[in-house]
Order: C-alpha cells, then sequence, then structure tokens
C-alpha cells in the first residue's frame, strides 16, 4: 500500500520581501524565510520558537498559503498548494485554520460571539437553522470554556477580556474539525495571568480531536511550556533557518546548537538546585545582523561563543546528530 503523504510538507522555502535600497538605490531582499524544510503528520505538535524578526510570522503565513514563497515548494497531502483544483483548494483552506496574536483585531467588533461563530458553521454547511446554530456555537464555547454560553452568545469583541476573546477565536478556528492549526504568537498579546489557561486549552483541544498544531513563540518559556506538556517537535529558528529540530523533551533537556543552549539557559527555572547546576551561557553580541545582509558562513557567528573561523566562511549544514534530533553547527559536522 502507498504510503500516506504528509498533512503538510515544507521544501527548501524561501521567501524574500523586496525592499527599496535608499532613494535611487535598486531592489535589496529581507530573506525573511531562507532555506527551510519540515513536515508535519497528522496530530503532529510542532513549535516553532525564535527571537522577533527571524521569519517565524513569514513561514507560518506561507504554509497556510497567505504568503507566496519566493522559491521551493508547500506540499498539502503531497500536492502544491499553487496547484490545487478548486476543490482541492476549498479543503485545504477549511482544514487549516489560523489563530493569531492580536485577538481583537481577529474579530470584527460589530458582530456577537453568535454571529462570529455561525459564519463558518454556515459556510462550510456545518449547521444551518437557528436551532442548529445556537446549539453548535453553545457547544463550542463550552468547549473553549466560556460556560455557560448563554452568558457569552450575544456579547461583543468589547465586552470580553482579552482571554475570552482569544477562547472565541480558538472556537471558531476548532468549529470546522479543521487537521492544523497554526497558533502565531496566541498568548503574547494576553494578560500573563490568563497565558497558561490558553495554552493548556490547545493542548486539551489538540488531544481531544488530533488537531495537528504548528505553534509560533518568541518566548521560549512558552515554547518549554507547550512542548513539554505537548510533546512533539521543537524547532529553533534563526535569521530565516531552521537551526535545530528534535524532540521536545531532548531539544528543551539537552539542546544542541549554542543558540538554543543560551536560550534554554535564559529561560528562569523554578528549581534553584537545577538553575545552580546549569552552566549559563553568555552570547557574544546582543545584536540580531539584519536579514538583509546576514553573515556569511554559520549565521549565528557573530554571537556565538564557540565561534571559530570555519563559521565565519562555511555554511554548517543541518544534520542528524542524534535520533531525529538536527543541528545546524560545526561543533557537530566536519
Ligand atoms: N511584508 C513585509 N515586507 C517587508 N519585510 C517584511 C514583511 N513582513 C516581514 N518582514 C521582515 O521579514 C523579517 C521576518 O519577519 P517575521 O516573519 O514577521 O518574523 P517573526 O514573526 O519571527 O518576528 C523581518 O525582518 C521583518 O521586518
Ligand atoms: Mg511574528
Amino acid at each position: 500500500m502507498p504510503l500516506e503523504p504528509p498533512l503538510m510538507e515544507v521544501r527548501n522555502l524561501r521567501v524574500y520581501y523586496p525592499v527599496r535600497k535608499g532613494m535611487f538605490g535598486g531592489v535589496a531582499y529581507v530573506k525573511a524565510v531562507d532555506g527551510v524544510s519540515l513536515v508535519l503528520n497528522r496530530g503532529d505538535i510542532f513549535t516553532l520558537v525564535g527571537e522577533s524578526g527571524c521569519g517565524k510570522t513569514t513561514l507560518g503565513k506561507t504554509i497556510v498559503g497567505l504568503v507566496k514563497p519566493t522559491s521551493g515548494e508547500i506540499l498539502y497531502k503531497g500536492k502544491n498548494i499553487l496547484k490545487l483544483s478548486k476543490r482541492e483548494y476549498l479543503e485545504y483552506r477549511r482544514n487549516v485554520q489560523i489563530i493569531h496574536q492580536d485577538p481583537f483585531s481577529s474579530l470584527n467588533p460589530t458582530k456577537t460571539v453568535f454571529q462570529t461563530l455561525s459564519f463558518p458553521l454556515k459556510r462550510w454547511g456545518i449547521a444551518r437553522s437557528r436551532r442548529d446554530l445556537i446549539e453548535k456555537v453553545s457547544e463550542l464555547l463550552s468547549l473553549v470554556g466560556l460556560k455557560p454560553p448563554e452568558d457569552f452568545l450575544f456579547k461583543y469583541p468589547h465586552q470580553l477580556s482579552g482571554g475570552q476573546r482569544q477562547r472565541v477565536v480558538v472556537a471558531r478556528a476548532i468549529s470546522v474539525n479543521p487537521e492544523l492549526i497554526m497558533a502565531d504568537e496566541p498568548i503574547t498579546m494576553i494578560d500573563v495571568s490568563l497565558r497558561i489557561g490558553i495554552l493548556d486549552l490547545l493542548l486539551d483541544l489538540q488531544k481531544r480531536f488530533n488537531t495537528a498544531y504548528l505553534f509560533i513563540t518568541h518566548d521560549f518559556g512558552a515554547a518549554r511550556y507547550f512542548a513539554a506538556k505537548g510533546g512533539g517537535l521543537i524547532a529553533v529558528m534563526y535569521l530565516g533557518k531552521i537551526v535545530e529540530v528534535g524532540p521536545a523533551e531532548d531539544v528543551i533537556h539537552d539542546p544542541l546548537h549554542p543558540y538554543t543552549k543560551v536560550l534554554m539557559s535564559a529561560v528562569p527555572v523554578p528549581d534553584p538546585e537545577l538553575s545552580r547546576k546549569k552552566k549559563l551561557l553568555k552570547l557574544k553580541s546582543l545584536d540580531i545582523p539584519s536579514p538583509m545582509n546576514p553573515p556569511p558562513g554559520c549565521r549565528f557567528n557573530t554571537r556565538c561563543p564557540f565561534s571559530k573561523p570555519k563559521c565565519e566562511r562555511e555554511e554548517p549544514p543541518l544534520i542528524e546528530v542524534r535520533k531525529k534530533h538536527w543541528a545546524a553547527c560545526w561543533l557537530y559536522a566536519s
């Protein structure tokens, strides 16, 4: 029997944004994503973490079809998303849902919760009559912890807290039983006290429906929480490239790439014994180089505490250092 193709596959993706250089100058390119490959299977949790500006949102948006690749391919169930038939494209749009960072701007302020959540249900023929819609929307509200649903059905976004608004956004994303949810910084704009609640909700829904997740965050603490609890893979991105990817437990407890080591050692550890034992690594520089002009060789060499002359000249390949645990660093390649 032929193997089922992965849910999503990204092959050597590049996304360059053209920008004008000076008043008379030509065009330069921001290399937001610069050669990324990854595979997402059904039910996978894939956590993508990296500092602001490293290309996470661009990568996520390209996977869900909102940004055109400069080169490379995005395959949905083995088919290039730019070459889907109309029917396949509709299936893809329904099955790949997005949760954005800002729950306020992603909800229409003039629509009630009921109207917002009814829309996808009607659009995809999941419920039609008002009775069915009320029942289904109420069920969704309960699923995302907005209980009792009657208290929320006819509220407008401004009558809800940030955390409640994000729960409505989550309800909208799961309403159509998607195969993949791309959650781009879903807790960044939410009160610190409510963040864990939203992450737990996402993980709970993942277990219940076996939805695949692409969870994007710049916050290593959040990445660690999500990946440690949910499992799956963590990928670390730096200046448009994935520099390390592997099983969550492995990447958290035994990171390979110096960049990951630095970032993981900067996340506060609640256990004082553990934090004393951890050697704190320091970056050589805090400046992130421009993605318009990434450093030659390994892009991390200008900040890496272990940088050698070779690192300034040659780009290290992403190699499998341990089982399913990959890193792009000359410490592990030769
Ligand atoms: N539409 C755009 N036009 C030009 N540059 C962009 C655009 N969107 C993002 N960028 C640039 O691309 C790089 C990656 O951005 P982004 O994908 O938003 O990263 P992240 O989500 O990791 O913060 C940044 O340097 C950003 O300024
Ligand atoms: Mg972003």
